[in-house]
């Protein structure tokens, strides 16, 4: 789903931020918050998966941020689940309860996953894989396509990769999905005593999980050159490229395609993007890439 510049019911344009108030705080890790942000205007824009919004730290500067929450549990509050990596993240990640944050969006082109009816046939496999906070943009996909496959022949694979244990986002929620019955699975680049799980790259669990490639959809974010490799074993396990989506990031300024300052290649990530099909033309950079 696509938002024009203009479009958001929350601000006035779309370079202006909304005012939001910080209404829930969570740490996931050591240098991960989940803030719930809740509209002063009272009602939350409609928004898809995987869409993100630029957050202001007032004083400080703006950093795109995925919507972690799905649509529909969106009622009062959106998640968004924040990496302290700089000013503007570290300011974010230190905002208050009741404190008042900028919001402009939401901006670009999330997920697709079918969710029309039809759109997809029943029994369709979904590969969803994610290193680090990556797994944040998924987070409202899972939440909805886990529901989806409790009645539907096809099976929801979660990959999850990490540097380390104490680096897993949304642990409890891993566990929930788990027993909602989606194939979770965990590696990390490196383990202390006492981790029984998968040690290496995330792509060390694609062999591990039984999708069927010829009906499996995959969606895919983390790190570029992770997603690099990912993408590619997908495709040689026989996943069609345009049925694998991957998600891009570049620095945004406008995020709403004015600006210019997120263009690869033909396209604007902010508008085109973030999420992209590996059948595209902008992974065909990714692919060159990697040679
Ligand atoms: C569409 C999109 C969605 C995003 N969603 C999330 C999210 O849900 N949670 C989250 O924590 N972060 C997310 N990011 C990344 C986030 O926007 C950057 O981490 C943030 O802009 C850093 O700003 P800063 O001022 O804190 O740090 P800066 O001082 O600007 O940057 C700190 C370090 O991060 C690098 N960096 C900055 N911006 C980016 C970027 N966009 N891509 C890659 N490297 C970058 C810088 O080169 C520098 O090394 C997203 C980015 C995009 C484009
Ligand atoms: S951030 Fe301005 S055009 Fe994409």
């Amino acid at each position: 789903m696509t938002v024009a510049c203009g479009t958001p019911a929350s601000a006035p344009h779309p370079l202006t931020p909304a005012l939001w108030r910080v209404t829930g705080r969570k740490k996931e890790t050591a240098d991960v918050t989940t803030l719930t942000l809740s509209p002063e205007a009272g009602v939350v824009p409609g928004f898809g998966h995987g869409q993100f919004h630029m957050l202001t730290a007032f004083g400080i500067g703006e950093a795109a941020v995925s919507i972690a929450s799905a649509p529909g549990e969106a009622v009062g509050g959106l998640a968004h689940s924040i990496r302290d990596v700089g000013p503007v993240t570290h300011a974010l990640c230190e905002a208050p309860a009741g404190s008042i944050v900028g919001v402009r969006g939401p901006f670009g082109r999330g997920w697709d996953i079918g969710e029309l009816p039809g759109a997809l046939p029943s029994g369709t496999d979904h590969v969803v894989v994610a290193g680090g906070i990556g797994l944040a943009p998924l987070r409202g996909a899972v939440h909805d396509l886990s529901e989806r496959h409790a009645h539907d022949a096809g099976r929801l694979f979660v990959l999850v990769g990490a540097r380390s244990p104490d680096q897993i986002v949304f642990a409890d929620e891993l566990d929930a999905w788990r027993a909602n019955g989606v194939h979770v699975e965990v590696s990390v680049d490196a383990a202390p005593a006492g981790w029984h799980g998968t040690v290496g790259v995330v792509t060390a669990l694609l062999p591990k999980a039984p999708f069927d490639p010829v009906r499996t959809v995959a969606l895919v974010c983390g790190p570029e050159i992770m997603m690099r490799f990912v993408a590619a074993a997908l495709a040689d396990r026989g996943v069609a490229p345009d049925r694998i989506q991957i998600s891009l990031e570049r620095n945004m300024q406008c995020g709403c395609g004015l600006c210019g300052h997120c263009q690869l290649g033909p396209l604007l990530v902010c508008r085109d993007g973030p999420v992209v099909s590996y059948g595209g033309p902008l992974p065909e950079l990714l692919r060159e890439r990697r040679r």
